[in-house]
């Protein structure tokens, strides 16, 4: 297992906080990224054992936050082995009705944050010649969904994004793979009403809906030894449902 510090956005809860949970389990040194300091403070109070594990608090939507937020772990823990740009939301609204407003929600955070700290580290990580950097995308970023063409536009960038950066950090010992989750529990699909829920399980072939868990040990395989020639990549995580 590698020393460097693993940088993880949107830990505050959710899947973040379950790949923060995962990781520290594994030993890995964590920065815990997010908006909402208590919760974020006493996740890494929580998890802050056998690993170090400690909260930056911040808006990823914002560069400067980004490039203070990298170079104080890195200043922190020497060096930075791995990002987790896990912080995403959610601003549906069918495309005929979507306002401006509500298109830039998800791409300021979702993609452009990504961009913001993916940009910040990759100096780090090509001085130390190896890193990974592990996008969460989402299902919807691949087939687009009614009413979230904000959201899918957001995710499709992000894939795109990834294979990119793999591309121009590969000769350097840096991967950038993305992850696409299908429906996870938590939050975010918790406001879903009872019958879109019907529906989408009815669609996923392995009969439930996924865990935080299920997206941190994929998180966890990609930072593994194992994975070191996986770059490029899109992991689908969602039961079967897009197949
Ligand atoms: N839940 C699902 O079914 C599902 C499916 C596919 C993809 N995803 C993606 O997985 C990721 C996590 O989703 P979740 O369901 O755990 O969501 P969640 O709403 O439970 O958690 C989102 C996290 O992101 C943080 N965050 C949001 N905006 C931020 C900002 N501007 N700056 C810093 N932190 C910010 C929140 O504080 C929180 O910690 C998101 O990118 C989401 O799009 C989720």
């Amino acid at each position: 297992m590698n020393n460097g510090a693993i940088i993880v956005t949107g830990a505050s809860r959710g899947i973040g906080a379950d790949i923060a949970r995962e990781l520290a389990e594994a030993g890995y040194n964590l920065a815990l990224v997010a908006r909402s300091a208590d919760a974020l403070q006493s996740l890494a109070e929580e998890l802050n054992g056998d690993s170090v594990v400690k909260a930056w608090p911040g808006d990823i939507a914002d560069f400067e936050t980004a490039e203070r937020i990298i170079k104080e772990v890195h200043d922190e823990f020497g060096s930075i082995f791995g990002l987790v740009n896990n912080a995403g939301v959610t601003q549906d609204g069918l495309f005929m009705r979507m306002s401006p407003e509500n298109w830039k929600k998800p791409i300021d955070i979702n993609l452009n944050g990504t961009f913001y700290f993916t940009r910040a580290v990759a100096p780090i990580m090509m001085r130390q010649r190896e890193g990974r950097i592990i996008n969460i995308s989402s299902v919807i970023g691949v087939t687009g969904n009614a009413g979230q063409a904000n959201y899918a536009a957001s995710k499709a960038g992000i894939i795109a994004l990834t294979k990119s950066v793999a591309k121009e950090l590969g000769g350097r010992g840096v991967t950038a793979n993305a992850i696409a989750p299908g429906f996870i529990a938590t939050d975010m699909t918790e406001d879903l009403p009872e019958k879109v829920r019907t529906e989408m399980l009815n669609q996923i072939p392995l009969k439930r809906f996924g865990e935080g868990r299920d997206v941190a040990g994929v998180v966890k395989f990609l930072l593994s030894k194992e994975a070191s020639y996986i770059t490029a990549q899109t992991l689908v995580v969602d039961g079967g449902m897009i197949a």
